[in-house]
C-alpha cells in the first residue's frame, strides 16, 4: 500500500473548523496542494504527519492509520518540512543534520551514511561546512528538505517550500521535489502559487476555507474552466464561478 488516503477528515481549532469533511487520495509521485492563506494546507499536512490528532475521519499513510496508536510508525514513513523551518545559525550544515538526526533517534553509524547521501540529493555537498547563518534562503530550504530525507522515508511532506525564493531557486527546488518523486516517493507540497504546481505536478488538490474544492489533474481543471493557465483556472475556481 503506497500513498496517502484521507477519508472525511475534519479538524477544529477550538470550535472553529479548519478542515471540513476532506476526502482525498494521493498516489505516489509529485502532488500539489493549492490554496490561499488560511485554506487549511498546513493543518492537512500536520494531520497526515501525525502531528495533529484526527478529530473526525481517517488518514492512512502507506496503509498505516495516522492516529495516536500508530504515530511512531507513521512518522517513520514520513519526512516533513514545516512551513517555518529554522535551524541554529551557528551550526554548520553538516552539524545541523547530525543534530536533528540524533534528536530523532538515528545512530551514529546511520548518520555517517545518510548525511553525505542527503547532502548530495539536495546539492549541498559543497556547503556542508558552511554555517546556517551564511546560507541563502534557497539553501536553507534545501537543508530543510535534507533533514526530512534523513531516514529515507517513502513519503515526503513539504509545506510551502518555494515561499520567498527567487525564480532560479524556485525552479531548482521544484526540480528537486520532482526528482525525489521520480525516484518512487510520494511527495506532497503546498503552495499558493498555481505556477509552481503547473510546472511539475500532474495531480493537485485545491483547498479553500477548509473544504476540498478540487482534486485531479491540472489538465482536467483547465479543460473544465476553459482557462489557458492553471493560475486562471484556479482563480475561476476559488472565486466560485467554475464550481
Ligand atoms: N494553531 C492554531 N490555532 C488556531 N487557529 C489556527 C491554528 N492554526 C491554524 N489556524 C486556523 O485554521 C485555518 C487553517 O489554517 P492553516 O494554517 O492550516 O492554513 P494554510 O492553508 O496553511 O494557510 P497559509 O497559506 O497562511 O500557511 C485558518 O483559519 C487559521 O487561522
Ligand atoms: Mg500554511
Amino acid at each position: 500500500m503506497q500513498g496517502i488516503e484521507i477519508e472525511h477528515l475534519s479538524q477544529y481549532y477550538g470550535r472553529r473548523p479548519a478542515l471540513r469533511d476532506v476526502s482525498l487520495t494521493v498516489p505516489p509521485g509529485l502532488y500539489g496542494l493549492l490554496g490561499r492563506n488560511g485554506a487549511g494546507k498546513t493543518t492537512l499536512m500536520r494531520t497526515v504527519a501525525a502531528l495533529l490528532p484526527c478529530r473526525a475521519g481517517r488518514v492512512r499513510v502507506c496503509g498505516v492509520p495516522a492516529d495516536d496508536a500508530h504515530a511512531a510508525r507513521v512518522r517513520a514513513l514520513i519526512g516533513y518540512l514545516p512551513q517555518d523551518f529554522a535551524a541554529y545559525p551557528s551550526l554548520t550544515v553538516r552539524e545541523t543534520l547530525a543534530y536533528l538526526g540524533t534528536l530523532s533517534g538515528m545512530s551514529g553509524a546511520a548518520l555517517a551514511r545518510r548525511v553525505p547521501a542527503v547532502l548530495r540529493q539536495v546539492n549541498l555537498t559543497e556547503q556542508a561546512g558552511k554555517r546556517v547563518k551564511a546560507l541563502s534562503g534557497g539553501m536553507l530550504r534545501r537543508l530543510g528538505v535534507a533533514q526530512a530525507l534523513l531516514h529515507d522515508p517513502p513519503v515526503l511532506i513539504v509545506d510551502e517550500p518555494t515561499a520567498g525564493l527567487d525564480p532560479e531557486e524556485r525552479v531548482r527546488l521544484r526540480g528537486l521535489l520532482a526528482a525525489l518523486a521520480g525516484g518512487g516517493k510520494t511527495v506532497v507540497f503546498s503552495t499558493h502559487i498555481a505556477g509552481d504546481i503547473e510546472a511539475v505536478c500532474r495531480g493537485l488538490a485545491i483547498l479553500d476555507g477548509g473544504r476540498l474544492l478540487y482534486a485531479g489533474t491540472a489538465a482536467d481543471l483547465k479543460r473544465r474552466t476553459g482557462a489557458r493557465t492553471l493560475e486562471q483556472a484556479y482563480l475561476a475556481f476559488v472565486q466560485g464561478g467554475a464550481r
